[in-house]
């Protein structure tokens, strides 16, 4: 536990240190490769092969362009907040925002450990409203980030964090967030995460 949280903070110091540099080199236009140089630093946390280093970190690769640009845009403008993130996206300069975002979003979501568990009863019935956004299976599209396969304990997190107002850049998660107890947000999260 503290190894893994040392590791995070070296991994953000190193992360500010290159959130200096990208400042600096701020002012051109990115060009396509320009983009594989700023890119480099996600992957301390995201994870060199898609899948993130710790289990409160989201998988980008392969999510969707246009939630990927708005994260990078709310944790920027302070929509959303985490203190890691909060670094990383101030060292992203506005007319990169869009470039990053599909070249994540062209990326392969990584392999999970699918499991053969079906929802838990008590969410059955919950998770059908969901996918009128986060799409059938939970495969994300236009309404909605892809959900499946993401990790249990940010899944939880992230829903909590909707559900007691931490997380409160979207309009309409929060409150569903609220309709649900904690121990069906958890079975919510168990259920996707093995997808
Ligand atoms: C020091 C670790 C660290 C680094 C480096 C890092 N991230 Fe993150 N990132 C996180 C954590 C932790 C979260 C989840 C924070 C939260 O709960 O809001 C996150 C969340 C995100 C999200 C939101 C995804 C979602 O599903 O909600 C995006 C997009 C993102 N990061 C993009 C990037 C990009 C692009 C880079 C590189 C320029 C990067 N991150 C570098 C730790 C990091
Ligand atoms: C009306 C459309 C809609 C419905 C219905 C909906 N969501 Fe969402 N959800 C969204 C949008 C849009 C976001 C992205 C919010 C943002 O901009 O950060 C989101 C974000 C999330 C996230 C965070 C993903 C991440 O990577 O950070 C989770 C988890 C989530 N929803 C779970 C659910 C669950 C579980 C349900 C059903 C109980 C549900 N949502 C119903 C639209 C919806």
């Amino acid at each position: 536990m503290f190894a893994r949280h040392l590791s995070i903070i070296f991994a953000a110091a190193v992360v500010i240190a290159g959130a200096a540099i990208v400042i600096v080199g701020a002012a051109s236009p990115a060009a396509a490769d320009d983009i594989e140089a700023k890119v480099g630093a996600c992957g301390l946390c995201h994870g060199t092969d898609g899948r993130p280093v710790g289990p409160e970190i989201p998988v980008i690769w392969g999510q969707k362009q246009n939630f990927l640009v708005k994260e990078i845009h709310d944790y920027r403008a302070g929509d959303r907040y985490n203190a890691l993130m909060a670094a990383v996206a101030h060292g992203i300069a506005q007319e990169d925002t869009r470039p990053i975002g599909a070249y994540f979003a062209a990326k392969t979501w990584p392999k999970g450990t699918p499991s053969s568990a079906g929802p838990d009863p008590s969410i059955t019935d919950k998770l059908e409203q969901c996918q009128a956004c986060h799409q059938p299976g939970f495969l994300g599209g236009d309404q909605g980030p892809r959900l499946a396969g993401l990790n249990e304990k940010y899944l939880a997190k992230t829903m909590d964090d909707f559900a007691n107002g931490q997380r409160t850049n979207n309009l309409d998660m929060p409150g569903f967030m609220k309709a649900l107890t904690q121990d069906e947000r958890h079975a919510i999260a168990k259920y996707l995460a093995g997808l």
